[in-house]
């Protein structure tokens, strides 16, 4: 019997432990051996609750258990959660983590211990809850070269969107319905301001390129500034607003941002709703491959923990782990990548547009319904550091958002 050890007891802790009882005598078919959680780590206590029987506060009971060979990092944050998984690999103990802050701050580092320990530190469910795409591109995209991974990365901001969009509500009023619906943090400023999703698509990019990629080199916005009037410019261009994580590696130029951008029927990402998130991919040889499916939530998220801690009781005293480069890759400065911006300003195209079209040179006008005080333009391709030049020579800009 193997057995496990379970730091942290909220969201996605109680949903691995449930999913090791609820599927236990599938998993241990899999692995050809039962799983077995011995301790629950949390500074809180549960009275009523089973976990009681197993719930310790002390993390050095757990460290000290040789019994003990996986580590489940539910904690979140990255500490203490950073110096619990050190010092487990530390012993010899795999661990499997869904905290996305620690991996894209400390995975390097942490992996690097699991292999000299010929142990294993594993993160799927740090990137895109429950869907499958670490592994996917670690043991089933072998026979491509990763070129670029974009997505939808974070529900929360994707459920707020999706409100906006069907409803018609402002920014806030979908947020507070997302709060009452525990489809977001009482303190969400990680997801509405993207730091979430910049954290994720770093970790993708690492593992689809097999080099580190820095998540303080990503460029990121969030969804704040996003109005009602935004979405309703996009729904006449028969477009919808998402926040869109994306990176592309072109030779050895990568670059990499996590921005609202306007996507169309066209594009597979155009119909992700709700608290959904999807990764596509993209293999020179593949072409495009989408992977779709719940991308946050206790189970879906503590399911992508498990199938790590399966990996990982398959894999006794050996490291699994697909060796990168050991390089950190330099991201193209965002302002030097170039895109298509959609410009709300005030006013209207019969006053304004010779001086928006000798800026911008020809540009594409939008008008919406409902909107009388300001109209819509869209640029042709333009660099970053060229549109933020023009546009900061240009009165009565309301919102200016990039079209994919
Ligand atoms: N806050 C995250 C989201 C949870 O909304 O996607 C999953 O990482």
């Amino acid at each position: 019997m193997i057995k496990i050890a379970v730091l942290g007891y909220g969201t996605v802790g109680s949903g691995a432990v449930k999913v090791l009882q609820t599927n236990r005598e599938s998993i241990a078919r899999r692995v050809g051996e039962e799983l077995c959680v011995k301790y629950v780590l949390d500074l809180r206590d549960f009275p009523g609750d089973p976990v009681e029987e197993i719930l310790v506060h002390d993390y050095k009971e757990i460290l000290k258990d040789p019994e003990v060979r996986i580590v489940v990092e539910t904690m979140g944050g990255v500490n203490p959660a950073y110096d619990f998984s050190k010092l487990a690999l530390q012993a010899g103990k795999s661990v499997c983590t869904s905290n996305k802050e620690l991996v894209a701050q400390h995975g390097v580092e942490l992996m690097q211990i699991a292999k000299e320990k010929n142990v294993n530190y594993m993160f799927e469910a740090s990137c895109g809850g429950g869907i499958p795409i670490i592994r996917a591109m670690n043991e089933a995209l072998t026979a491509d070269v990763i070129d670029e991974v974009s997505g939808i990365l974070n529900g929360t901001t994707n459920y707020i969107l999706t409100k906006m969009t069907l409803e018609g509500s402002e920014f806030g009023d979908a947020l507070a319905e997302a709060q009452k619906n525990g489809y977001a943090e009482r303190n969400p400023e990680a997801d509405i301001e993207g730091y979430d999703a910049c954290r994720k698509i770093a970790i993708l990019s690492s593992v689809a390129y097999g080099s580190h990629v820095d998540f303080t080199d990503v460029y990121t916005e969030g969804i704040t500034k996003i109005k009602a009037a935004d979405i309703r410019y996009a729904a006449a261009m028969g477009k919808v607003i998402k926040l869109l994580a994306f990176s592309r590696k072109d030779g050895n130029a990568v670059s990499a941002r996590v921005t609202p951008a306007l996507i169309g029927p066209d594009d597979p990402l155009y119909a992700v709703n709700d608290v959904f998130n999807a990764v596509l991919v993209h293999g020179n040889m593949l072409g495009d491959a989408m992977f779709y499916g719940s991308g946050a939530g206790s189970l879906p998220t503590a399911s992508a923990v498990v199938a790590d801690v399966v990996a990982c009781a398959k894999n006794p005293g050996r490291n699994v782990a697909v060796p990168g480069t050991g390089e950190t890759l330099e991201i193209v400065p965002f302002e030097e990548t170039e895109s298509r911006f959609f410009v709300r300003v005030s006013g209207n195209p019969a006053e304004r547009l010779d001086g928006i079209k000798a800026l911008f040179g020809e540009v594409e006008t939008v008008a919406a319904d409902g909107t009388e005080d300001d109209f819509g333009f869209v640029t042709g391709l333009i660099e970053e550091r060229v549109f933020a030049e023009k546009i900061a020579g240009l009165d009565g800009v309301l919102n200016r958002i990039r079209v994919m």
